[in-house]
């Protein structure tokens, strides 16, 4: 991959977890499970290719909607795969932040993120943003309350999310935002697949890549 036409921030929207499971007559608790598996396999290959920033939606400030055993899941699950890949993670050079309202979420799970958080803090690689009960507007309410001067960059560095988004990917075939980086797309590339989260492999990963490389940026100026 030719390093300099490579996304510097890519954003995915971790979607389909539910059908993937429904098509192979599994719970949707199977189909998160597969995700999170999946996105310790391309958090790791993203980093290896070259990509310094990537944010992944994994839970939204709308998910608590869902039923309460499909939302216990999500609350327990994470915790024991946080300790599960904590020793890959260590060994790894990748630096993981974890982004959105922390006042809901289980103290346990809390608990794992902070660990997760310290055990990676000094890490020089790619930095992983994983928005966990992560919205826009609550992401964007509160960064508007800080702010004293009302600019872009001031606004910015209020953000959880502190760069712009080259190249956003939502997979699973819906054509949406769902309340994800608003600020942070404002000159984004999109780039959607049918693919369900699950199944979305490296191949994937790097199909959305080239297609990206292929697009000519011209940020309200004239073709290059
Ligand atoms: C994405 O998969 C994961 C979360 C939103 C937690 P979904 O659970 O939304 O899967 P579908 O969209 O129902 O297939
Ligand atoms: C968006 O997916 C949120 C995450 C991927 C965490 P949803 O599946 O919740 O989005 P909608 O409800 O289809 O818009
Ligand atoms: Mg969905």
């Amino acid at each position: 991959m030719e390093k300099e036409k490579l996304p510097r921030h890519v954003a995915i929207i971790l979607d389909g977890n539910g059908r993937w499971a429904k098509k192979r007559l599994l719970p949707r608790q199977a189909g998160h499970y597969q995700g999170g598996q999946n996105l310790v396999t391309i958090a790791q290959y993203a980093n290896q290719v070259g990509i310094k920033m990537l944010t992944v939606y994994a839970f939204s400030t709308e998910n608590w909607k869902r039923p309460k055993e499909e939302v216990d899941y999500l609350m327990t699950k994470p915790a024991q795969m946080i300790m599960e890949n904590i020793e890959k993670f260590k060994k790894s050079d990748i630096k993981i932040l974890i982004q959105g309202r922390k006042d809901r979420i289980p103290e346990k799970l809390l608990n794992a993120i902070r660990l997760l958080e310290d055990v990676t803090k000094d890490h020089q690689g790619m930095v992983l943003n994983i928005c966990f009960d992560y919205g826009s507007y609550d992401e964007l309410l509160t960064a508007f309350k800080a702010v004293k001067e009302f600019t872009v960059e001031e606004v910015y560095k209020n953000l959880m999310v502190k760069e712009p988004v080259d190249l956003l990917i939502r997979t699973s075939g819906e054509l949406r935002i769902s309340n994800f980086l608003l600020w942070q797309i404002a000159y984004a590339e999109f780039y959607f697949t049918k693919k369900h989260w699950p199944e979305f492999t490296k191949k994937e990963f790097n199909k959305a890549m080239k297609s990206y490389a292929k697009r000519n940026r011209r940020f309200g100026g004239l073709k290059q």
